[in-house]
């Protein structure tokens, strides 16, 4: 397949390239400033040049704090990007795979969440994301949405390095033990959107490792996978946002509200593409290793 990869420079994207590359796909690279997606004529021509079979966005606006007083600039990615890839792929024919987040559910369910539940997210980047989901699926009806929990992998920076960094330096570092993410290894995430593309599939799907842990059995996980004297330490949201804010404010940014609780079921994963992903202890044992 010719596959073009909006998002090409970012930290999915990175890895979205090597695999697509790795499998013998003809893999074009999209980066700003040369294509930005927010610029519908601009891509419809990228479209014509470069004949793509599948588009897959891995761009957005990601900076979920800064997404708070950028209100503008993180809707005109997440949503008006998203939605004029979309169309881009319609006009040119081409299969649409596009990235959305965890961030889209509320998070005050203490179950792994379906795709089939309520969605009312409490961030400004939530709700741009949200969006981009319905303007791709409006302009594209068999486009693939795919939602994941906190990515991490070789590209980018992520939580999972500068906590094992934390460690090797020898930081008391605080973790709360009452909210829970499902991590997410970018190669399980580039993996799952090619095979998605050789299955045909679309509609909403969760990709994220099997299993789900507090951010301080995460860091607890990695402190013990790591050698060196730091510490992780429990502490509550109740008695950790404060802080936080607090330290957003005094740089003039905002903490945003993120889910409680968004572990997500991989139920239909499994069901309908038959991935089984591994746990993401054992995903972290790997990350780490390398
Ligand atoms: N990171 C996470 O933990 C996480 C969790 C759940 C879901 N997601 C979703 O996963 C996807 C990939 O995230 P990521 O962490 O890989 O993001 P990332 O590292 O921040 O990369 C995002 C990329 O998007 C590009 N971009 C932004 N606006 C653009 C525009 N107008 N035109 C073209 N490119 C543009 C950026 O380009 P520049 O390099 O030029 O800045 C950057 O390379 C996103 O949809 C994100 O919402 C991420």
């Amino acid at each position: 397949m010719r596959i073009c990869v909006a998002g090409a420079r970012g930290m999915l994207g990175q890895q979205v390239v090597e695999t697509a590359s790795s499998l013998g796909h003809t893999v074009i690279p999209w980066v700003r400033p040369h294509v930005d997606i927010t610029q519908f004529e601009a891509l419809v021509q990228q479209c014509v040049d470069d004949k793509p079979d599948a588009i897959i966005n891995c761009a957005a606006w990601t900076d979920v704090d800064g997404a708070e007083t950028n209100i503008d600039a993180a809707y005109l990615a997440n949503q008006t990007g998203a939605g004029h890839l979309a169309r881009a792929a319609t006009l040119s024919g081409s299969r649409f795979v596009h990235v959305s987040t965890d961030f889209v559910y509320p998070g005050d369910l203490h179950r792994p969440l379906l795709e089939t539940d309520e969605t009312n997210p409490l961030s400004v980047y939530g709700q741009s994301k949200l969006a981009g989901e319905q303007a791709v699926l409006s302009a594209k009806a068999d486009a693939l949405v795919i939602r994941t929990g906190y990515i991490f992998g070789r590209h980018g920076q992520n939580l999972i390095d500068k906590i094992a960094y934390g460690i090797k330096s020898g930081y008391s570092m605080p973790f709360v033990t009452d909210q829970w993410i499902s991590p997410t290894s970018t190669p399980l995430l580039a993996d799952a959107i090619l095979r998605f593309l050789t299955y045909d599939s679309s509609g909403i799907y969760h990709v994220t490792q099997d299993g789900g842990c507090s951010t301080f059995e995460l860091a607890t996980f990695i402190a013990n996978q790591v050698d060196g004297s730091g510490v992780i330490t429990p502490t509550t949201l109740t008695d950790w946002e404060p802080v936080q804010s607090a330290r957003c404010e005094a740089v003039g940014r905002v903490l945003a509200k993120r889910p409680v609780y968004s572990v997500l079921s991989t139920e239909k994963l499994r069901t309908m593409l038959d991935i089984e992903p591994i746990t993401w202890q054992e995903s972290l044992r790997i990350h780490l290793s390398n």
